[in-house]
């Protein structure tokens, strides 16, 4: 393609870290095709939204999002307009009903069409549409086939940071909990051989990066058998692990009946792999586990949990929670309240159910929790969450901590500063615990791992100065501002993050 035909995409996203690592590898396709990245919606010859089915509520932003972006289209009839990911897949041609507008729907499982299917719209094609099978259209096999793995080469321009990654360990999941659409939309559990995740890792730490996520929706299912030899997570985080330049290894999420003993054992003898471990709880009574077909007891959680204390004394342990759940009780809540009251999570997200079409409990069980009791119920979790998240952080004042430099805080993100590569500046990063720390200290640090003494503990964050001394200590209130970053909403990755 020549300069003068350079076509500029914008692509929003919601959801998952999936989701992220999915849009920039798209992003990554079109640009070695010639496209660039728009300075802002209004010059972007294709919208992209990369969606998220897991909630209603992210449904309805983006079908709002549809409703703006076809004033746009209407000005611009040659705008390309394109909803990829989970909704894509989970309402098919239904988004062309809902917004005739839309010129292209692909599901996660068929993202590597998007170059080919762009093409074929610009050269007048009319509008497209590639999904995988449903998870009832065919034998297991068409059905996996259907759903393809997508992990081209990276561009590590597209990355939030240059020396932070997601690395794809499998997709899909046949766990089927009640109430959760991923099942449907990502397709079955499918695993990549441990040969190319690692090569991947080699790749993107010769580009400079050095902490590498793994992701998987249940990333500790991970299991891969070739010539009778089996490669489960714990194997792979050992081979993972001996790559050179590669600092930090952390993987999510965890499902809690797969959290074995090897598992365990290598997070704690294995150097570069974090003390950090997201393992949704969901709940915290037997009978509304049972409902939503978690296949474990709240007694089996604990058992598994008290094995990670006494292995891995120092882990921070996270955990997802569903309030509102069908038939949900006031004392079926409050199993979940005492839980989070004295399990010692870091920190927990909190959703309120959300009825998705598809799913066993959507089929089944009537959502009868009123909204007002969904929302009061997670306001309780929440201040609840707090509360431990502060006790669970204060032990760390006084200590001194290894970071893993990420960039500005949200302050100054706010602020739009530019001290420059020696200037000072709030600066934010995580422990290997995966706390986030925030401290003065200059630009250039970003992207090294450096001792910080931490002064303050917030529920959030951390606060603290640079070990050598350098740096002033940071105010708890700025501490309160962090928590946007970890908490809420994903940010959209936006064209130019
Ligand atoms: N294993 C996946 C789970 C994806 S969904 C992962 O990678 O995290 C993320 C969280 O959303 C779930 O753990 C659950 O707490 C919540 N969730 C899923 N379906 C939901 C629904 N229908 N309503 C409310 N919350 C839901
Ligand atoms: Fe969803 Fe349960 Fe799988 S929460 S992603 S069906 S483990």
């Amino acid at each position: 393609m020549t300069k003068t035909m350079t076509k500029r995409l914008w692509i929003e996203t919601v959801g998952c870290q999936m989701n992220v690592l999915d849009s920039e590898l798209v992003v990554a396709a079109l640009r070695r095709q010639g496209w660039e990245l728009a300075p802002t919606q209004a010059d972007a010859d294709a919208v992209f939204y990369n969606t998220c089915s897991v909630r209603q509520h992210a449904e309805d932003k983006i079908y709002s999002a549809l409703g703006r972006i076809r004033l746009e289209k209407e000005k611009r009839p040659g705008l390309v307009v394109g909803v990829l990911g989970c909704m894509a897949q989970k309402d098919q041609a239904l988004v062309r009903t809902r917004a005739p507008w839309v010129d292209l729907v692909v599901g996660p499982g068929q993202l590597h069409q998007v170059p080919r299917l762009v093409d074929g719209i610009l050269a007048g094609s009319g509008p497209q549409l590639e999904v995988s099978l449903d998870r009832k259209g065919g034998s297991r096999e068409a059905i996996a086939r259907s759903f393809e793995s997508y992990d081209p080469d990276r561009d590590p321009a597209m990355r939030p940071t240059p020396f932070q990654a997601f690395v794809r360990t499998q997709t899909g999941c046949d766990k089927f909990c009640a109430f959760c659409v991923v099942p449907r939309v990502r397709g079955p559990e499918q695993a990549r051989p441990p040969e190319a995740i690692v090569a991947e890792t080699k790749k993107l730490v010769a580009e400079g990066c050095r902490e590498i996520t793994l992701i998987g929706q249940t990333v500790n299912s991970y299991r891969w058998t070739d010539g009778g030899k089996t490669t489960r997570l714990s194997d792979l985080l050992a081979q993972l692990d001996g790559v050179a330049g590669l600092d930090r290894i952390k993987f999510v999420t965890n499902y809690p009946r797969d959290m074995t003993p090897d598992l365990i054992a290598a997070v704690r003898d294995l150097p570069k792999v974090c003390y950090y471990l997201h393992v949704p709880a969901q709940h915290g009574s037997d009978d509304v586990l049972l409902r939503m077909k978690r296949g474990y007891t709240i007694g089996e959680y604990m058992e598994m949990l008290g094995r990670v204390r006494e292995e891995l004394p120092h882990a921070a342990v996270t955990s997802d929670f569903i309030v509102g759940f069908c038939g949900e009780t006031d004392a079926e809540f409050q199993t979940t309240l005492d839980l989070v009251s004295t399990a010692r999570f870091k920190n927990s997200y909190i959703f309120k159910y959300s009825p998705r079409p598809g799913t066993k409990a959507f089929e089944r069980l009537p959502d009868d929790v009123p909204e007002d009791v969904k929302k009061a119920r997670n306001q309780v979790l929440l201040d609840a969450q707090t509360e431990a998240s502060l006790a669970d952080n204060l032990p760390f004042v006084g200590t001194r901590q290894q970071v893993l430099v990420e960039g500005l805080s949200a302050r100054e993100e706010r602020r739009e500063a530019n001290p420059g590569p020696d200037g000072t500046a709030q600066l934010t990063g995580r422990t290997m615990c995966d706390r986030i720390v925030v401290f003065d200290a200059p630009l250039r640090l970003v992207g090294r791992l450096v001792d910080i003494d931490i002064t303050t503990a917030g529920a959030w964050a951390l606060a603290g100065t640079v070990a050598d001394g350098l740096a002033a200590a940071v105010p708890l209130e700025d501490v309160h501002q962090v928590h946007q970053i970890a908490f809420g909403p994903q940010p959209a990755a936006r064209s130019g993050v």
